[in-house]
């Protein structure tokens, strides 16, 4: 039983290396639901049973990068790539502020196509178009003036996870030409232009072991971001991983609580990779301590072309459908979806 080493983590918000590997390695299911029990208390007392929607628009699938585990990969001959036009960016958002949705998360690949100056003036059109409205990027690594042109321009959080804070795993999962360092640089840059930052990793990606998720917790105590990604890993059929095992799902929600405990006012989202690997997945997120939920708003016609890995739940359903499928899911655990921009709110910059 580790409850002493949860009640260690609450009372001073970390832990030494070896003491996370240990809860990492060795818990049992009593401790499990000890830190969700404790981490959705925090969560309901910061939060409140509200949960954050926002709406992820995957504009193109198109990457530069060659990551092994992921499945819109520059060597995924299989995959018929797309790019979304600014009209149909905007379109997209335009449903989705109908629906309620009052943050939008544009992610993709790494596109060349989409310049600093391109993806700056669609940010500066739909700041223009709904003022009420986030902004959030996620389109992989650029440099400082890159991401500080995209702030002038109105973009106000970033999402880039670190996927790994081990460089040495880092380098067991991204070609030789992907540098870690840069990886952990932009991270801080972002952080220092004033965006609120996400970071966060896949639990059970290949070769992590107890050492590496505990390396990733302390970074994520030192570094504090605004947001974390979590999910589990999942194998992709046209990628090296392929025949490697899936993320564990009891892990991915024990660590979800622990980041919460440990980080009281984060924003942490119960991931779509959840949702895929267990159809309660969502749900036991959010009663582990997560308080923001992603859906879909990409058109119909792309959806199954952003798979990144297999099975990916929610690429048949309209946005709409989504957003309703996703309200009732959270109402039947006693939580109401929230229509605000759900900015950080925290104590730390
Ligand atoms: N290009 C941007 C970047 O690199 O941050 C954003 C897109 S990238 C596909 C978004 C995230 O998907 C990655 O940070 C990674 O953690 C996650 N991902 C990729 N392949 C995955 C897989 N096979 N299983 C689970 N998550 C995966
Ligand atoms: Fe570029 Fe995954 S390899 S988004």
């Amino acid at each position: 039983m580790n409850k002493d080493l949860i009640d260690k983590l609450n009372a001073q918000k970390q832990l030494s290396l070896t003491e996370w590997e240990r809860l990492i390695s060795d818990f049992s299911d009593t401790d499990r639901k000890y830190a969700a029990d404790m981490a959705r208390e925090i969560s309901q007392s910061v939060f409140g049973k509200k949960i954050f929607i926002r709406g992820i628009v995957e504009f193109s699938n198109i990457c530069r990068n060659d990551c092994l585990y992921c499945g819109i990969r520059r060597s995924n001959a299989e995959l018929s790539r797309y790019r979304l036009t600014k009209e149909e960016i905007i379109s997209c958002c335009k449903g989705g502020h109908e629906y309620g949705f009052r943050t939008f998360v544009l992610q993709s690949g790494e596109d060349a196509w989409f310049t600093v100056d391109r993806t700056a003036d669609i940010v500066r059109e739909i700041k223009k178009l709904f003022p009420d409205c986030a902004v959030t990027l996620s389109m992989g690594e650029m440099e400082r003036e890159d991401y500080a042109r995209l702030k002038a321009a109105g973009a106000d959080r970033y999402l880039l996870r670190h996927e790994t804070a081990d460089k040495t795993h880092y380098e067991k999962l991204h070609p030789s030409s992907m540098s870690w360092e840069h990886r952990m640089k932009c991270l801080r840059d972002l952080k220092d232009l004033g965006f609120q930052t996400g970071a966060g990793m896949m639990i059970g990606s290949p070769y992590q072991t107890a050492e590496c998720l505990a390396e990733d917790m302390q970074f994520l105590s030192e570094f504090r971001p605004h947001m974390i990604g979590l999910g589990p890993f999942i194998p992709h059929k046209d990628t090296p991983f392929r025949d490697m095992p899936s993320g564990s799902y009891e892990l991915t929600l024990f660590l979800l609580s622990l980041c919460r405990i440990m980080l009281p006012e984060v924003l942490l989202p119960a991931t779509t990779a959840l949702g895929t690997i267990n159809p309660k997945g969502r749900e036991e997120g959010v009663l582990a301590g997560a308080n923001v939920i992603m859906p879909n708003l990409s058109p119909l016609a792309v959806r199954k072309k952003y798979m990144l890995y297999d099975n990916k739940i929610c690429t048949g359903d309209e946005s709409a459908q989504c957003r309703n499928c996703l309200e009732m899911r959270m109402r039947s655990i006693g939580y109401e979806i929230s229509v605000s921009r759900g900015d950080f709110g925290g104590t730390y910059k």
